[in-house]
């Protein structure tokens, strides 16, 4: 303000100052009709000097909440220059509207400042992590979590979120499984679609959304032996029909940005992929949003070993379509030099800098700068009692039933006496996973209050922890069995430290660390009944244990309201439908271990030695995907056609009955496989193609529909075309991926 009043005061006696300066300021910053976006852009633009255009295209994090290696301090100096146009880590309303402040009235063009962070799972309510929330295959429930986290990150002062990740992951060693929606391409497309509707709303210029960010693009998921930030080396057959569709799926549903990701593709950095870049996002898609790297990746393409230096990667990386550097300081340090020398032409810098200014003018940022940071609206909204329900509901939602051998769940909320044994029983900040964003863990219920909270007054629920759950020693072995050996029911959380999993959390073994597994072996043998509670951040293999317990709740890292939701489930008042989104392989020699593998040359045959398997562990996972029990049972009919034969342009129905013969009202997720027979090029055994959640009573039944076209039976043929062959393929109808139940089409070629 002061520095427009000081150009308005100065333009009485220089009129040219005032016309450059005041005029087309208030131009851009008037939203009145006709002017379109695209020309309020270009009214910014042509105002701007080529530092400044550079300081759009810059990302720097606060100093209060690092990600990663810190390399400014400065940053509010940056600011006030008008060398960096967005800011990440920082935020609650009070502290953005500063930062913005100095933005927009002590930078010579007021261009406002956008904020970002790692909204992933929620903002102060957390919900469950996102492989957590996959889990529900509720695609409503997914898509409230991520509103509800955009409704208080919006009124705690920030506009932009890093998510959905969309990565699709095959390797449970890397931690960052845990951040995606699993392993399949069909529910990882639906889980980023309903994420992007949730964080995004209808209208990015609303209040209560964000602009969301489809990372790690691409083929982050790949990394070789599932050690974080290693190398990827698929081919492209993989990379286009496997790892790319969940961003195309983002894409169409309107995501606003794009994160490259930190691995190398085709031996090229994805902060330098001309290909994946320019030329697949920017050209074959026509995406027209922004694309940020990921923190301090165009860096690393030094130690890539793909540039000489800093200079040359922020030149490979501006050239390949990079709009904006996540705290490298990279285009920061050297882009004008790089411009100057004509090693980045001024048309690629304008290209970036006006799609970041799109998104700002797509925001409302330059109508209202303040617009998103409101101190009642955050007070009013963070932990909202419809937010904590909200919470809870996903958390049981998202839970998967492993195993409950002779009904041992539900458990009577009137039993004499309950053990609580386990290191995560009374963790409050394990129930937040990894990216918490700006939530605590004293706003978590643990599972111990939940489990109190839940009993009648008669039950006496006890409690040991029995051991740690990494290190430690077997100390408390002989407290927990004393109590467990009193009590009716065994109740045991176990797994893995929130930090196990998520970023730079890789691990080589996959079992349960510690002294967890010696604990439940001596709890076992007290012959009392045994229910697991797994808290884990990625698929474990947990063979042995899966013999001892006699109930196994997978239960991820269920977020603020995990302890009642996890209580809700135990007990009964909610009949458990969650699915596993990725396989639970029985040891880590069988990873890579997804359902949709190919069928080789040498199938699997036990009475053969020299067919495609290992001497000492069978082929198949402890659980499949798409697997989790109920309290009830669902019997399915074989499923049938309306014709087994169809053309190109004809829809196929296959119909399915399942019948609720158990005793609960439960809720099914009725999931639909294909497979092609014979293809130009091998095809996997099966592929997710479909599925839907219906909830039936006791005695009830329904039949489930799936109308089938050519769209769902393409692929990549031989020539790398996405199109179909006509021929035999068998449809699968069933509880999970295992499902054996098919009846078989054909597709004609007209
Ligand atoms: C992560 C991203 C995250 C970014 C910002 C990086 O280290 O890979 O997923 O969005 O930090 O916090």
């Amino acid at each position: 303000m002061v520095k427009h009043r000081l150009y308005a005061f100065l333009g009485l006696f220089f009129p040219v100052l005032f016309i450059q300066q005041w005029l087309p300021m208030r131009e851009y910053n008037s939203p009145a009709p006709p002017k379109t976006i695209e020309e309020r852009i270009d009214s910014v633009m042509k105002l701007m000097t080529l530092e400044e255009k550079i300081g759009q295209m810059t990302l720097f994090t606060s100093d209060w909440d690092v990600t990663g290696p810190t390399m400014r301090a400065n940053y509010k100096e940056d600011i006030k220059k008008g060398k960096v146009g967005a800011i990440f880590n920082a935020h609650t309303a009070a502290y953005n509207r500063e930062l913005q402040r100095v933005a927009v009235e002590e930078t010579r063009l007021g261009i406002p400042l956008i904020f970002g962070y790692d909204v992933i799972h929620g903002y102060k309510t957390i919900f469950p992590i996102s492989l957590g929330e996959a889990a529900s295959w509720d695609l409503e429930a997914v898509e409230k979590a991520a509103r509800v986290a955009a409704i208080e990150a919006s009124a705690a002062g920030l506009h932009w979120t890093f998510a959905p990740m969309v990565d699709i992951s095959r390797d449970p060693r890397w931690g960052r499984i845990s951040e995606g929606a699993g392993e399949d391409v069909f529910l990882g497309n639906a889980m980023a679609r309903a994420r992007v509707r949730g964080f995004q709303g209808d209208d990015l210029k609303a209040t209560n959304t964000l602009v969301a960010c489809a990372k790690h693009y691409a083929a982050y998921g790949a990394a070789q032996a599932g050690r974080d930030y290693h190398t990827v080396d698929i081919s492209e057959r993989t990379l286009r029909e496997t790892y790319l569709p969940p961003f195309k799926a983002a894409l169409d549903e309107g995501v606003g940005t794009f994160m490259t990701s930190f691995n190398e593709l085709f031996g090229v950095p994805a902060s330098g992929s001309e290909l994946l870049i320019d030329q697949i996002l920017k050209t074959e898609w026509n995406f027209n949003g922004f694309i940020v790297t990921d923190y301090t990746s165009i860096n690393e393409m030094v130690d890539h070993g793909v540039v000489a230096d800093e200079k040359e990667a922020g030149e490979l990386a501006a050239n390949a379509g990079v709009d904006m550097d996540m705290q490298g300081a990279v285009f920061y340090n050297y882009l004008a030099q790089s411009v100057k020398e004509k090693k980045v032409s001024k048309q690629q810098i304008d290209e970036a800098v006006r799609r970041v200014l799109r998104i700002k003018f797509q925001l409302g940022l330059f109508d209202d700068p303040y617009r998103y940071s409101d101190v009642s609206r955050q007070e009013a909204a963070l932990l909202a009692p419809e937010h904590l329900e909200a919470a809870r509901d996903v958390a049981r939602k998202s839970m998967v039933l492993l195993k409950n051998d002779r009904q041992t769940l539900p458990l009577s909320k009137e039993l004499k006496s309950i053990a609580v044994i386990g290191p995560l029983a009374t963790s409050q900040a394990d129930l937040l996973g990894s990216w918490h964003a700006a939530g605590f863990a004293e706003d978590c219920v643990s599972l111990l209050s939940g489990l109190k909270d839940a009993v009648s007054s008669n039950t006496s629920v006890m409690y040991a922890k029995g051991c740690d759950v990494i290190g430690g020693d077997q100390s408390g072995f002989a407290p927990a069995l004393t109590i467990a050996s009193q009590a009716d029911v065994i109740i045991a959380a176990v797994g893995e430290g929130w930090d196990m999993s998520g970023e730079a959390a890789s691990r080589s073994n996959i079992d349960l660390p510690g002294h967890q597994k010696a604990l439940i072996k001596a709890l076992s043998g007290l012959g009392k009944p045994l229910v697991l509670v797994l808290m884990n951040g990625r698929p474990l293999a947990l063979p042995e244990v899966h013999q001892q317990a006699d109930a196994m709740l997978e239960t991820w890292y269920a977020g603020t309201m995990g302890g009642p939701a996890i209580a809700d489930v135990l007990f009964g008042d909610y009949n458990p439908s969650g699915r596993l989104p990725v396989t639970f392989p029985r040891n880590v020699g069988q990873v890579p271990i997804h359902y949709n593998m190919k069928n080789t040359g040498r199938p699997m045959d036990p009475n053969d030695k020299y067919t495609s398997k290992y001497l000492d562990v069978e082929n198949t996972p402890l659980y499949p995907f798409g697997y989790g029990l109920s309290y009830t049972q669902f019997e399915y009919s074989d499923p049938t056609v309306n014709k087994s034969t169809f053309g190109p342009t004809e829809t196929v129905s296959v119909e399915v009955n399942v019948k609720n013969t158990g005793q609960y009202e439960g809720k099914e997720t009725v999931q639909l496989y294909i497979r092609d027979l014979v293809g130009s090029v091998t095809r996997p055994v099966k592929e997710l193609k479909g599925f839907q959640q219906i909830v039936l009573t006791p005695g009830q039944s329904r039949s489930v529909r799936f109308d089938l076209t050519v769209e769902d039976l393409k692929f990549y043929n031989r020539d790398m075309e996405w199109t179909y062959e006509p021929g035999e393929f068998d449809i699968f109808i069933g509880p999970h991926s295992a499902v054996t139940n098919a009846v078989r089409v054909k597709l004609l070629k007209k």
